[in-house]
């Protein structure tokens, strides 16, 4: 007999994503499990999708089974992931929430810069309700670019302090921060109320362990981007072998292990494809066992 085999649970084409929970994000609840829009701009994130039908699918598709958080920027493509966003589902369902980020820029071959003026972050935010087609953005994430290769240390209180007196005059509802250390999200909380936080994490990539703990005391939630390892899949012989036991796939398996490791996790994995969307939102369902927890733990040390 396999050493798993007693287990198995083959539930991977369920998705009702209820069963993933909820969790606080500002003043709304959430499913946990929700949706990243990233993908649905062109290559690079830059330009217009090949099939911009099939982006207006995913997004109608992910809110049709019952989907109520999805995270954007006007920044992807620039403006383009917005706009297929308005096009596919406004007006927007009630109990929707629209989740963007500000503190970058594109140049005109696509590469990324850092906007943390004054007049930049007031564009982007006015940027974001324009191609949404809203007039309040939900939660808007201050998005840091201090490091080339991840969080960096330095202030965030000058762009805090602008994006604060947006919410001040009704336009941003909260604020979190994305790609930030645990020192910036303490000087941040000092300087207003942050609902999440947005940084890389997943199976392998464990850096912000302690960090979504100490959120989770707190009742602040924490939502990785790169859940699946990004523009790079996450690839693991361990991880193939543990979704074979479960009668599920591999993306499956890490979305399930992120719902899995703490309740304040929400997950917002990207595609661009309808078959992976509902593959995704199967993971709501899957259970893992104590054994199979375990090995998948292990991923991130063996792999450090
Ligand atoms: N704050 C930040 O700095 C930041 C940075 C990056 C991303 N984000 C946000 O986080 C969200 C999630 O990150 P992400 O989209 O970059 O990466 P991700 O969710 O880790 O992975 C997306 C990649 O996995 C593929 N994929 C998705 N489901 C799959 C499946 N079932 N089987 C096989 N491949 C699958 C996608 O390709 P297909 O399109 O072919 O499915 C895509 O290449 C983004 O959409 C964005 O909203 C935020």
């Amino acid at each position: 007999m396999m050493p798993f085999e007693n287990q198995i649970q083959l539930c991977v084409t369920d998705t009702s994503i209820e069963k993933a929970g909820l969790f606080r994000l500002g003043s709304r609840t959430v499913k946990r499990l929700g949706y990243g829009a990233m993908q649905l701009a062109g290559p690079g994130v830059f330009g217009p999708p090949k099939d911009r039908e099939a982006a207006v699918a995913v997004l109608r598709e992910a809110v049709m089974r019952g989907v109520d958080h999805i995270d954007t920027s006007d920044f992807y493509g620039p403006h383009v992931t917005n706009q297929i966003i308005r096009e596919a589902l406004a007006p927007y369902p009630a109990g929707l929430t629209l989740v963007t980020k500000v503190g970058a820029r594109r140049d005109e071959k696509g590469a990324w810069h850092p906007a943390f003026s004054r007049d930049e972050l007031i564009q982007a935010v006015h940027d974001n309700l324009r191609n949404l087609g809203i007039e309040v953005l939900d939660v808007v994430n201050l998005r840091l670019m201090f490091g080339a290769h991840g969080p960096a240390e330095g202030s965030l209180e000058v762009p805090l302090t602008v994006l604060a007196e947006l919410q001040q005059q009704g336009l941003i509802r909260h604020i979190g921060l994305s790609n930030v250390t645990p020192t910036q999200v303490r000087e941040a909380r000092r300087l207003c109320e942050i609902v999440c936080v947005q940084n890389h994490y997943n199976l392998v990539h464990r850096g912000d362990d302690e960090l979504i703990d100490d959120l989770g005391g707190d009742g602040i939630a924490y939502v990785p981007f790169f859940p699946l390892g990004g523009f790079s899949p996450l690839q693991s012989s361990v991880l193939t072998e543990m979704a074979g036991l479960l009668g599920a796939t591999p993306m499956q398996v890490a979305i399930a292990w992120l719902l899995h490791r703490a309740p304040n996790i929400l997950l917002i994995p990207g595609t661009s494809s309808v078959v992976h969307l509902r593959e995704n939102l199967g993971a709501a369902a899957l259970h893992l066992p104590d054994d199979i927890r375990t090995r998948l733990d292990r991923i991130a040390t063996d792999s450090a």
